[in-house]
């Protein structure tokens, strides 16, 4: 990478990160965690030049160091010693077999539960590949997730009510509507939902439609990560091309972390990839495909 420049991300905003009791993070720490994290981007750029750019500009990695997951009243860790590092407008993958906790760690992220340890956070790197700020909490609102059969929780009768389920009812002046507003308008465009009516039932939409929907909720506040579990289960294969070629399109914009078992599927897409190993290790592997 050396002095080449990055092209232009969109600027993430940094605060420091999750503390726990068990590893309060150190500026130390932070600093030796943040150059293996350099050392990860450098390598996705050696891999993918074309993503280089002589622009000058700073650039973002949604960093994960550390994390163990034990449930409350258990024995044993779900999660053990995990850590990755993923470039913002890129897509991670993580595979891996039934039962290793690929859904469990994808829930720590959204903020679902808390990591018995370790940090979560975003770390911003400068022009000259160093971190140019503090690594910034990610808090649960800027993370977006979409479950595995997300329709099997639709709750409304109608598509508006559906995406804008979850909204203030009372708060927020005229300036936040607005703002909510034109959040729905670009999220109901970027998923191609466009063509149907905001009356239509959420529950009468085809299996591909329905989950555009779901990301479309998700999309509205425009999250910093963008997770999503098993996004082509159950789909048939015309839907499961349609949702593909959406991922494509949404990557150019949003950092998108999936779990999947369908890897031929979406090996065009991803960036980087992970094996979850029994016992909830993360170990950074091409897919086997
Ligand atoms: N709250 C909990 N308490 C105890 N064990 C749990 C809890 N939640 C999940 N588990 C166990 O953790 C392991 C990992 O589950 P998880 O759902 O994360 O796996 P997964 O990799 O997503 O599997 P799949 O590919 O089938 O979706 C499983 O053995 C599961 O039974
Ligand atoms: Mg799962």
């Amino acid at each position: 990478m050396g002095c080449c420049s990055f092209v232009c991300l969109a600027p993430l905003n940094f605060q420091i990160l999750e503390e726990t009791s068990s590893s309060i993070i150190t500026s130390s720490s932070i600093l030796k965690f943040s150059s293996s994290s350099l050392d990860r981007c450098k390598r996705f750029y050696r891999r993918k030049p074309n993503a280089l750019k002589l622009v000058s500009s700073d650039y973002s990695c949604f960093e994960v160091k550390g994390i163990n997951y034990r449930p409350p009243g258990t024995q044993h860790n779900l999660l053990n010693d995990v850590n990755f590092s993923l470039h913002e407008k890129s897509l991670g993958l993580i595979f891996g077999r039934s039962g290793s906790g690929k859904t469990t760690l994808l829930q720590l992220l959204a903020g679902l539960s808390k990591p018995t340890s370790g940090s979560i956070y975003i770390q911003r790197y400068g022009e000259d590949g160093n971190p140019n700020q503090s690594p910034e909490h990610l808090p649960p609102e800027r993370v977006g997730i979409v479950f595995q059969f997300p329709e099997r929780y639709f709750l409304a009768d109608t598509v508006l009510e559906e995406v804008t389920f979850g909204w203030p009812r009372q708060k927020g002046g005229i300036q936040f509507k607005e703002q909510l507003a034109l959040g729905l308008q670009r999220a109901i465009n970027s998923v191609g939902l466009n063509g149907i009516s905001l009356d239509e039932d959420p529950h009468a939409l085809s299996g591909g439609y329905k989950r555009r929907l779901a990301l479309a909720i998700q999309l509205v506040q425009t999250p910093d990560l963008l997770i999503l579990d098993e996004p082509l289960a159950g789909l048939d294969w015309k839907a499961r091309a349609d949702v593909v070629k959406l991922l494509k399109y949404l990557k150019k914009e949003l950092t998108l972390l999936v779990v999947s078992h369908d890897l031929k599927e979406l090996s065009s897409l991803v960036d980087q990839s992970w094996r979850m190993e029994m016992g909830g290790l993360l170990k950074k592997e091409p897919m086997p495909v």
